[in-house]
């Protein structure tokens, strides 16, 4: 699948409800997927231009996930704008560097449905409120996708909605934000298969959340290691716990060679040479060789779920 970045932005991420379950999901379906936290980033509003224009050329498809406030994006959201989509960058003679890449718009909406039409009390509908977007999209030669957003996401403790009942529409909505990516991947098991195995390690590299490693692993996973065998969801996590007491976070995996053979079974044989560079918590440098030999399978959702799970030392 190809690369996809997510530029948040909510100056409240840590009251948030809706956005963060949205978050939560994408990160679990997807295999390849970078989330920018913009107002964490930059809480002073100085934001580092080349760093976001990295991000972006990086990427071949871009959300941008948001709750709306006053009828629009938040603040933080339109200075990103003001000073990453510059001139020779996005657009101008030489400004193509955003060409070709989608443009997705994700809104959290507080108002109901009803609200947003000729006769309700927002009068206009959300596609007319991101007029200015859709043109932003056009005129860098991005590909403009249909708005997705969800209404009804509002929650004041006994006044509007329940948190409960907030996160079930947020729940629903993401999947289908999910399967909107989704149908931006162009299906090839190789590079589904190819593009996981990158991001799995980058997930190793920041030793990620659990959720992220067993929602692609099956229920029954065999994992053998170099220093035992572990069984499931609960094998895997009680290796990972080990990891994370031992080593420190930013190591680094390099993937030298990876060879994917279809079985015609259902199945992918993956076989991976790779290096792992990291420091342990007590701060001694540790340099591994290994071979990996990995089975795994493609849903028709193309998330990936691995059945076995092999690590020999070179
Ligand atoms: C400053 C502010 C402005 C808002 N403006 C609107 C608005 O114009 N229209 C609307 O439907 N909801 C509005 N809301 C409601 C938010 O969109 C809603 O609380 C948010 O999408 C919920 O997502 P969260 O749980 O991730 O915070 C506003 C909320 C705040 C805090």
């Amino acid at each position: 699948m190809e690369k996809v970045l997510v530029i948040l932005a909510h100056p409240q991420y840590e009251k948030s409800i809706a956005n963060k379950w949205i978050i939560d999901a994408l990160k679990n379906s997807i295999n390849t997927i970078e989330v920018r936290n913009i107002h964490e980033l930059y809480p002073d509003y100085s934001i580092n231009i080349a760093a976001e224009q990295k991000a972006l050329i990086n990427a071949d498809h871009v959300i941008f996930q948001f709750p709306f406030y006053w009828y629009n994006m938040p603040a933080i959201l339109k200075q990103w704008f003001d000073q990453v989509f510059s001139f020779n960058f996005a657009y101008g003679p030489e400004g193509n560097k955003l060409a070709n890449k989608s443009f997705q718009i994700s809104i959290t909406i507080g108002g109901p449905v009803q609200s947003y039409t000729t006769l309700g009390y927002n009068h206009f509908r959300i596609e007319e409120f991101v007029k200015p977007l859709e043109q932003t999209a056009y005129l860098t030669q991005m590909n403009w996708q249909p708005p997705m957003y969800t209404h009804g996401m509002v929650y004041i403790e006994g006044i509007y909605n329940t948190a409960g009942l907030v996160q079930n529409r947020a729940e629903e909505y993401a999947q289908r934000l999910i399967e909107r990516v989704k149908s931006w991947s162009n299906g090839d098991p190789k590079t589904i298969i190819d593009d996981f195995v990158s991001n799995w390690f980058a997930q190793f590299d920041e030793l990620a959340d659990d959720s992220f490693f067993t929602n692609h692993l099956d229920e029954k996973v065999k994992l053998k290691f170099p220093d035992g065998v572990f069984k499931g969801h609960e094998g895997f996590k009680a290796w990972y716990d080990n990891i994370k007491s031992t080593i420190k976070k930013e190591n680094k995996h390099t993937i030298t060679s990876i060879d994917i053979k279809d079985n015609n079974n259902g199945f992918y044989k993956v076989k991976l040479s790779l290096k792992l560079e990291a420091e342990t918590l007590e701060g001694q440098p540790l340099l591994i060789n290994v071979i990996e030999k990995w089975k795994v399978s493609i849903s028709d959702e193309k998330l990936i779920k691995i059945h076995q799970y092999k690590v020999k030392k070179t």
